[in-house]
């Protein structure tokens, strides 16, 4: 079976995809355009994907031969899982394997905010004779027994309350298309409407996956109704937010700060009036950017294509 994989993957997947009946086919150079990516998947059964190119109707009518797709992500924001379903093509993502890592980078970003980390670390960097220790200036604030607000309880959510649990014994409440009353005994979180969400947390963090009716979800009307003390986070995708109702919600303060560790582009264009604030901390899309992460993540991606070569079911499968 000839299977592309547009980039080279943590070793543990590329020798899981050293076998004889697999003929992998990749690009030279990594970082190929649009076209050149339908190419070589026109050429192949398979696909291992990493990246953001859209796999929609359009895709699936250019490369008819490819019949299942293994995604190296756990969003498939990119895929129109329900045209991909239509048609009977598998499609696959890598979860688990990455919550530990990205719910890390939420905890960080929840951290430097709170505590101005990228302005001050700023400061020693350009030089700045900065007056450390005035005892009014530039003051953070501490999470203990605040309330961690979780937009999307699935897995990443649930390590990232577990953490503010252990840390700083924040107290959990959540937002969900659906309810999990397993989930809020296992590890107490209190389900609460949107509204609610937004009016109780200290700290919001976006954990759902993306679609896109919650484009720019976060926008003026939502900012107005959260607290002044409160700090959002996001290490799902930039769509959720509308950068500049952030901006000026945090320029009016009527938000206390922001972690972005998405963008809408990505990466964010370094005019971005947001890298201006004091209170915000962004960084590039690395939620899963850890060796035990991508090890994982390379593992399963690998074992859901060899799953389609030997005709079996792909084990870690999106459609319904
Ligand atoms: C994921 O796995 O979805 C990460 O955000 C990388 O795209």
């Amino acid at each position: 079976m000839k299977v592309f994989i547009n980039k080279i993957i943590p070793e543990i997947g590329m020798q899981l995809l050293a076998r004889p009946d697999i003929d992998l086919i990749m690009p030279e150079n990594p970082e190929i355009s649009y076209d050149e990516w339908i190419s070589y998947c026109q050429q192949c059964d398979a696909i291992l994907n990493i990246g953001a190119y859209k796999i929609d109707a359009k895709f699936f009518d250019l490369c008819p031969s490819v019949k299942a797709v293994s995604l190296f992500s756990v969003g498939y924001d990119q895929v129109d899982l329900a045209e991909a379903t239509r048609r009977g093509i598998p499609v696959s993502n890598t979860p688990d394997v990455l919550s530990r890592a990205t719910s890390d980078i939420a905890f960080l970003l929840m951290l430097m905010v709170s505590r101005l980390a990228s302005f001050h670390t700023n400061q020693v960097r350009l030089g700045v004779r900065f007056k450390y220790f005035n005892p009014v200036a530039n003051l953070g604030q501490e999470l203990y027994g605040k309330t961690l607000g979780i937009f999307g309880l699935g897995r990443i959510g649930i390590e990232m309350a577990l953490k503010c649990q252990a840390a700083y014994q924040m107290k959990i409440i959540y937002h969900n298309r659906n309810r999990h009353p397993e989930l809020e005994e296992s590890i107490n979180a209190t389900y609460v409407s949107f509204e609610e969400l937004l009016a109780q947390s200290d700290v919001l963090s976006i954990h759902a996956n993306y679609a896109p009716e919650y484009r720019g979800k976060f926008d003026a009307s939502v900012f107005q109704q959260m607290k002044s003390n409160a700090i959002l986070v996001n290490t799902a995708r930039g769509g959720f937010i509308n950068e500049d109702d952030l901006y000026k919600a945090l320029k009016t303060e009527q938000i206390w700060g922001a972690g972005l560790d998405v963008s809408d582009p990505e990466p964010m264009l370094p005019d971005n009036p947001l890298l201006d604030l004091e209170r915000v901390c962004v960084l590039p899309h690395i939620g899963s950017a850890t060796f035990e992460a991508r090890s994982g993540m390379a593992k399963t991606a690998a074992e859901n294509i060899i799953a389609f070569v030997e005709g079996k079911p792909l084990l870690t499968c999106l459609n319904p």
